[in-house]
């Protein structure tokens, strides 16, 4: 079986980031036909349309990242009811050029957490609407929340949380399979 590999963006930007914490434990968790590149967004700049005739190396190593992948899985918190600022930025660069999105047909997931009792459901429903114009298809079952996030990980950022796990291994699974399916 081939291994896909699966950029994996994090959407928070945090040190101690509980959704750093999910996306390594979903690297762990996941069967050997996938490989995840866990992807964090300090390095990449505002967008500004003024640069796009000759855009900043670091648009163009996120867009290659992106083009070279089998899949993306957005891992992410919520900011204010939706996504963090830092996260719409990055799908604005891969978006561009105007047709020519990074992200267009790459099999998508949306993983969203929060120590709250909400589990971030209003970040992944926001990346359901800003992403259908620009990906590929989004793994619509399973759906994943992960509330209560806050006491799932031990001080080395190992997942202590037996629930937590259930859940993202059943996620890894699923997606591990709809990457299959859409790679064929
Ligand atoms: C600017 C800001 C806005 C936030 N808004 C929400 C929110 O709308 N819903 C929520 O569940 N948590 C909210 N939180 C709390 C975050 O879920 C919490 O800080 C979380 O740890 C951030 O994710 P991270 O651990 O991956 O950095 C907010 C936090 C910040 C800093």
């Amino acid at each position: 079986m081939a291994t896909h590999t699966i950029v994996t963006i994090v959407g928070s930007l945090r040190k101690e980031s509980f959704s750093l914490k999910v996306a390594n434990a979903l690297a762990k968790l996941a069967p050997a036909s996938l490989k995840l590149d866990v992807t964090t967004l300090h390095d990449i700049s505002f967008f500004n349309q003024d640069l796009e005739a000759n855009p900043p190396a670091d648009w163009l190593a996120f867009r290659e990242k992106l083009q070279k992948s089998n899949g993306v899985l957005f891992v992410t918190p919520e900011y204010n009811r939706s996504i963090p600022g830092v996260l719409k930025n990055a799908i604005d660069v891969g978006s561009r050029p105007y047709g020519k999105s990074s992200f267009l047909g790459k099999p998508t997931g949306i993983v969203s957490n929060s120590p709250g009792a909400l589990g971030g459901v209003s970040a992944a429903k926001h990346l359901q609407n800003i992403l259908p114009g620009i990906s590929g298809p989004i793994l619509g079952q399973p759906e994943i929340y992960l509330n209560g996030i806050g006491d799932a990980f031990n001080e080395k950022g190992e997942l202590v949380k037996e629930a937590v796990q259930k859940v993202l291994q059943q996620y890894i699974n699923a997606f591990a399979a709809f990457i299959e399916q859409q790679n064929r």
